[in-house]
């Protein structure tokens, strides 16, 4: 496997076009209506894909990172990706690349978020950035497509990109949510990985609670295996997480929080550590607890996708795997 490995520059190639600069602004209780004063703060290359590829790197794994950068924010980024020892394929554009702020509050052990949208990039970065894309795709065992979209590429673009993908026999792992999903989910990726309000949104009832409804899960399960999926992966917090392989029996998997900082970028920390064990040649199950640790582990640091040796080593064996039993619950 190690040699296989090899034969790639690397590990997971990361296709995210909506980029952002995120900071991070720790605070202990939060005063409405008053000035509050930053505990911590961090400014990093962020934006799901960037996140992701953070993750990928501490875990000891190889991304490169396709992403849409410009101005004094896209610079910041690329300097900072640099600075991280990931390696990116950058297309620049003339617009300033937004901005997310995250606020975890210590006290309450909830975070907040402000994001901007993403701006317009115009027809000709959608499609530089399409061909980056074809041109590095068989630069590693696994290419995810992960995040939002620029405000005006068509909400069909990670569809357009699996089907075309496919051909190529590139295995793609999937993270987005509302439209884009809706449009990408039935174009048979090889993995998709959403937390349960983003799998609610676009498979369930608008009513479905935060109890997973296994029934409409199953069948949804089937429904995209049969359409050529291989493994529905549904995250949900600190439950952890569902995964509805083909080849197994669906499994809960999920590691228990013992220090709270801000859990922004689990998922994406998450999705990170799942290829990379795959890629090192994991057994699903395997690479699925490496993934809860991992993730579980992202949030004892205030910037998503940091990940340190220390906590994943304490993480993982305190990580546990059982069946899910679904019948006879709705
Ligand atoms: N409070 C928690 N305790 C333990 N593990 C957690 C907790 N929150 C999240 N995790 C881990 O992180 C994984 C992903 O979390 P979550 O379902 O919140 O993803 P997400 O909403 O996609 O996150 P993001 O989009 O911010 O990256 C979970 O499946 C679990 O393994
Ligand atoms: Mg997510």
């Amino acid at each position: 496997m190690a040699a296989a490995r090899m034969e790639y520059p690397y590990d997971v190639t990361i296709v995210s076009p909506n980029a952002a600069l995120d900071s991070y602004y720790a605070i202990d209780a939060l005063r409405f209506g008053e000035i509050n004063r930053a505990r911590e703060v961090f400014h990093t290359a962020g934006g799901k894909g960037n996140n992701m590829a953070r993750a990928l790197v501490m875990l000891g794994g190889r991304a490169l990172s396709i992403g849409i950068l410009g101005g004094k924010s896209g610079e910041f980024i690329s300097r900072e990706l640099e600075r991280e020892d990931i390696a990116s394929e950058i297309i620049w554009t003339q617009g300033e690349t937004r901005r997310t702020v995250t606020i975890p509050i210590t006290t309450l052990q909830q975070s907040t978020g402000i994001l901007e949208g993403g701006a317009a990039v115009g027809a000709s970065v959608l499609q530089a950035f399409t061909d980056a894309v074809f041109a590095h795709a068989l630069d590693a065992p696994f290419l995810t497509l992960i995040g939002s979209l620029p405000s005006d590429f068509p909400p069909n673009f990670y569809a357009e990109l699996i089907g075309r993908l496919r051909a190529m026999s590139v295995r793609v792992a999937l993270d987005t949510s509302g439209a884009v999903l809706r449009h990408a989910a039935f174009a048979a990726p090889h993995i998709l990985k959403i937390n349960l309000e983003e799998f609610n949104a676009i498979f369930a009832e608008a009513s479905a609670g935060t109890t997973p409804n296994w029934q409409v899960i199953q069948q949804v399960a089937d429904d995209l295996q049969a359409h050529g999926l291989d493994t529905l992966i549904i995250t949900q917090g600190a439950h952890g997480a569902y995964v509805f392989s083909r080849a197994e029996v669906p499994f809960r998997v999920f590691t228990p929080l013992e220090r709270w900082v801000c859990p922004a970028g689990s998922g994406d920390s998450f999705m990170a550590a799942l290829l990379l064990g795959l890629v090192r040649g994991e057994p699903l199950r395997r690479a699925a607890c490496f993934a809860s640790a991992a993730a579980t582990a992202n949030i004892e640091h205030m910037v998503s996708g940091y990940i340190t040796e220390e906590a994943l080593a304490r993480l993982l064996p305190k990580t546990v795997l059982e069946p899910l039993a679904l019948e006879g619950s709705t």
